[in-house]
């Protein structure tokens, strides 16, 4: 390899990663707006549901403060471990490994329910709903932020069914209403992003 092509290799891979960081982001402003229609309070408990790095989980801890709790799940188990140091010292936080399908929160665990550019990723909407009903208390929330498919992100740990690497707000709507949650707010563009959403749902007191 030539020393233009390491270069440019090096230029590529900057890019990319870039392009990550900035997809998964930690915005102060983005969670200042998300307070406005789905207000973290101090003393609460809230999950962070694939929480990635945990930058969502340290802002929701400082949110809830010393008598609230954050539950920062992950299905990557190596993102379960970089969370477990970073957060070794926040007595507010605890990590929680999850599977594809199931939220890894125990029953009755959450007054609110965070989940940021990870619902599209679900295989068994269903079943990761019913989960995340019964980790909620009455009256509970859940906020979903996500991204429309029509983009050219890989398509790679996306189901088939999504029709690409995103997921549609009324399909969104759909699949949670039929698993017993109540749509109580819908902004779009989200946070500046005409593809984003924010979508947020109140937990009805029994299933369909
Ligand atoms: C784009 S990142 C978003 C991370 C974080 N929520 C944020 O907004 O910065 C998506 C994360 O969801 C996780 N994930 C995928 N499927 C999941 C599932 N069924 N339950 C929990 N986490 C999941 C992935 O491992 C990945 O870390």
């Amino acid at each position: 390899m030539t020393r233009r092509s390491n270069v440019r290799l090096a230029v590529l891979l900057l890019l990319v990663t870039s392009g990550v960081a900035c997809l998964w982001g930690q915005s102060a402003e983005e969670f200042t707006e998300l307070n406005r229609y789905f207000p973290i309070e101090q003393g609460t408990a809230v999950a962070d549901l694939g929480a990635g790095n945990g930058d969502w989980s340290l802002l929701i801890a400082e949110a809830v403060g010393t008598d609230g709790r954050v539950i920062a799940t992950e299905v990557d188990e190596d993102l379960v471990n970089d969370m477990n140091s970073r957060f070794s010292d926040q007595a507010n936080i605890s990590v929680v490994l999850g599977e594809q399908n199931r939220t890894g929160l125990e029953a009755d665990c959450c007054d609110a329910i965070l989940i940021r550019l990870v619902y599209h990723h679900f295989e068994e909407p269903e079943e990761i709903l019913t989960d995340l009903w019964n980790a909620l208390r009455p009256e509970g929330r859940v906020a979903v932020i996500d991204f429309t498919p029509g983009n050219n992100l890989p398509r790679s740990n996306v189901p088939e069914f999504r029709g690409g690497h995103g997921v549609e707000p009324d399909t969104v709507v759909e699949e949670m209403t039929a698993q017993g949650f109540d749509l109580i707010d819908r902004v779009q563009p989200w946070s500046g992003e005409t593809d984003r959403f924010l979508l947020v749902f109140k937990r009805l007191e029994s299933r369909p």
